[in-house]
């Protein structure tokens, strides 16, 4: 009995050993991962860096890019006729898009992936000037690595939203790299100071715009006069719809200046402020016009109107913080004064019709709450002051009583010793 369980036991022993190396030797059987990685540390760290890529867990390989029978552990006959060895630098669009603009191959794996990358990267300055022949500019690997490359939903992938700007960087603001050519390298620098970078970095905002948001993932143009303003209004529809039907859109077309880069910059946008408005030095609208103008006047007003709206909603709300303070209940007026504080927000927002006759319509609504609030602030501090008043009087009244009463008493005293 005990022999037949140890036979049993040494059989089912064999059967795990060959099926394990069996299942091992499946998974060796690419020769090009087996020998480079014994051929020097760079190499290693090639065969490394691969497993995490997105190929490698789609199942894809070395030959799968590069050529050759993966299956031939002899080096020549791994590299047979149909290695195609490294790509020259400019011909690594075309390397890559072998794959990603054949629709009907990318579709097995993942039929909602574009495959118009490489379509579009010859539209951009960066497939047009490749063209010509320059290879510093981007091609596909400085964008996305080569052995590592990563979906861009990954945190980690070169393309997502917060490492974006320092992969773009790394050339942009590199001024030895860039002092060929004509263009500024300041733009990552000026784009952290920039409320979009504010929102990305600091609130983790991942709906403001990075480099690509504004310039293409592919066609990495710079954005023209006319799409400027159609990029910021995806995100900000209504400044953008307010100012298409100001004044501003057709003469700004027409000496196609570029609609709210003027007034706000480009890269680094910073948070506007009352300032930018009106005929004061910081004010925008001086760049353009001059005193004694029309436009210079509605500045003006406009500034005046704003300005005087803010001072009220300032003295509704120090009063109501002095009532707060003297234990009045104002919770009533201070949700009220939230109200005029959405009038001067749409009020501002307004500043984009550039309409005079439209801005003082919305700040006549919110000064009109603003002065409600102001009169029940009054109101509530007149009513702490009656009250105090009432207290004294009360007080006073006690003291007088509790006094005649102990004159009182003592009389009784008096009376009752004798
Ligand atoms: C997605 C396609 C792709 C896959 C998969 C791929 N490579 Fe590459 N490989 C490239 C490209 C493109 C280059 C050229 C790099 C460049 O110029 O930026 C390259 C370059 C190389 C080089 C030259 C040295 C270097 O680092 O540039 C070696 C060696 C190499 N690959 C080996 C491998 C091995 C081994 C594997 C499998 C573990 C592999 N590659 C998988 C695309 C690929
Ligand atoms: C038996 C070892 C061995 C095998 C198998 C092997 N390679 Fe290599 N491979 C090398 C060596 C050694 C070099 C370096 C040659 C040099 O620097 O000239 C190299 C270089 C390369 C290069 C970069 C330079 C070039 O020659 O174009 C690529 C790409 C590459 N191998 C891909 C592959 C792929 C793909 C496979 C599998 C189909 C593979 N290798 C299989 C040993 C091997
Ligand atoms: C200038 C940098 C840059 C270059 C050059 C570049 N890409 Fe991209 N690529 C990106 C960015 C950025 C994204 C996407 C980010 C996102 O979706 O937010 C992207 C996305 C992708 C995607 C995911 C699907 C998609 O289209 O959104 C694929 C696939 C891709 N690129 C392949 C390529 C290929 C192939 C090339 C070369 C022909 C290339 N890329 C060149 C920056 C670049
Ligand atoms: C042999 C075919 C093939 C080649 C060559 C190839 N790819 Fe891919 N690539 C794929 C497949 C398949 C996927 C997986 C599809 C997916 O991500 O859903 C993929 C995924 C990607 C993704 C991730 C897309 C996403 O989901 O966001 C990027 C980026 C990418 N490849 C870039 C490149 C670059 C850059 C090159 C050239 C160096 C290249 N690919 C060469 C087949 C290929
Ligand atoms: C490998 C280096 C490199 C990387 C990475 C790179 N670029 Fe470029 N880019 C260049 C070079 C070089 C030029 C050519 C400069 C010129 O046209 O004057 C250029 C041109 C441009 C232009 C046109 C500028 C003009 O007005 O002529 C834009 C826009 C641009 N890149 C945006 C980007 C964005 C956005 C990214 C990241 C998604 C990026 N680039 C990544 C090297 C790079
Ligand atoms: C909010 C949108 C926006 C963002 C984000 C943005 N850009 Fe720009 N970029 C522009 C506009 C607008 C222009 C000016 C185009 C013009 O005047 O023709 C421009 C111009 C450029 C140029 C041309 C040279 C120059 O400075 O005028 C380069 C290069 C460039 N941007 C790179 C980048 C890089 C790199 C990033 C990320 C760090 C980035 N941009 C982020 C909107 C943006
Ligand atoms: C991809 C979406 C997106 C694009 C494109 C975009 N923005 Fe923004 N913008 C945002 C987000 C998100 C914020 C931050 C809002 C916040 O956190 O208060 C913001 C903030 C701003 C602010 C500050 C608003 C405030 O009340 O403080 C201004 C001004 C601004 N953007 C102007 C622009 C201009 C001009 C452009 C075009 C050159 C542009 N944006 C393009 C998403 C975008
Ligand atoms: C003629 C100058 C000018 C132009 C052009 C302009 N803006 Fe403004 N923008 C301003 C001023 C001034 C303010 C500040 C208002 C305040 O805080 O008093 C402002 C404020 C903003 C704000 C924050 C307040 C709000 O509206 O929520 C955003 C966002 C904004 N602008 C986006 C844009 C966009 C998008 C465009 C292009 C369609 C644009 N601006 C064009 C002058 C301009
Ligand atoms: C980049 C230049 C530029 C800036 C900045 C600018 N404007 Fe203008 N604006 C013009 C031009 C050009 C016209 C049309 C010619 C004219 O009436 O002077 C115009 C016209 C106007 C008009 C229409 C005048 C009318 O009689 O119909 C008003 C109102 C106006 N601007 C107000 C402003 C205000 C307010 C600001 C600041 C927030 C401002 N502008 C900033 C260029 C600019």
């Amino acid at each position: 009995m005990l022999r037949a369980n140890n036979i049993i036991c040494s059989i089912s022993l064999v059967i795990l050993v060959t099926l394990f190396f069996h299942a091992d030797l499946n998974a060796q059987t690419n020769s090009c991962v087996d020998c480079h990685k014994e051929l020097g540390d760079e190499f290693q760290e090639l065969v490394e860096s691969f497993e995490g890529d997105i190929h490698q867990q789609f199942g894809l390989s070395c030959a799968d890019c590069h050529g050759g029978n993966p299956s031939e552990e002899d080096i020549d006959l791994a590299k047979d006729e149909s290695f195609k060895g490294i790509p020259e630098r400019s011909k690594i669009p075309e390397f890559c898009a072998s794959c990603h603009s054949d629709s009907s191959y990318m579709r097995r794996f993942n039929p909602s992936l574009r495959v118009d990358q490489e379509d579009m990267y010859w539209t951009s300055e960066h497939g047009q000037l490749l063209k010509k022949g320059d290879t510093k500019v981007a091609v596909c690997t400085d964008c996305h690595n080569t052995h590592r490359i990563q979906a861009a939903t990954h945190p980690k992938s070169w393309t997502f939203p917060w490492n974006i700007p320092q992969m773009c960087g790394r050339c942009h603001s590199d001024q030895n790299y860039m002092k060929d050519y004509r263009i500024s390298t300041t733009q990552w620098d000026d784009y952290k100071e920039s409320v979009h970078a504010h929102a990305l970095f600091e609130k983790k905002d991942l709906s403001a715009p990075v480099c690509n948001d504004c310039h293409g993932n592919h066609g990495a143009i710079p954005p023209e006069v006319t799409s400027i303003a159609y990029i910021c209004h995806q995100c900000h529809p209504s400044a953008g719809d307010l100012f298409s039907l100001s004044p501003h859109k057709t003469v700004f077309d027409e000496l196609e200046i570029s609609e709210c880069e003027a007034c706000h910059g480009n890269h680094k946008i910073l948070p506007p402020t009352d300032e930018m408005l009106g005929t004061g030095e910081k004010a925008v609208c001086i760049q353009c016009h001059e005193p004694d103008t029309s436009p210079y006047q509605i500045a003006f007003r406009i500034k005046e109107k704003l300005d005087g709206f803010i001072e009220k909603i300032d003295i509704a709300g120090n009063l109501l913080e002095q009532a707060d303070r003297e234990g009045v209940d104002v919770s009533e007026p201070k949700f009220r004064l939230t109200e005029a504080n959405t009038a001067l927000i749409f009020a501002r927002n307004l500043i984009h019709s550039f309409s005079l006759v439209e801005i003082e319509e919305k700040v006549n609504e919110g000064e009109k709450v603003a002065d409600e609030v102001i009169q029940a602030g009054e109101a509530a501090l007149r009513e702490a002051k009656f009250r105090k008043t009432g207290l004294i009087i009360a007080t006073a009244f006690i003291f007088l009583l509790a006094m005649a009463l102990y004159l009182k008493i003592r009389q009784i005293d008096k009376k009752t010793s004798v």
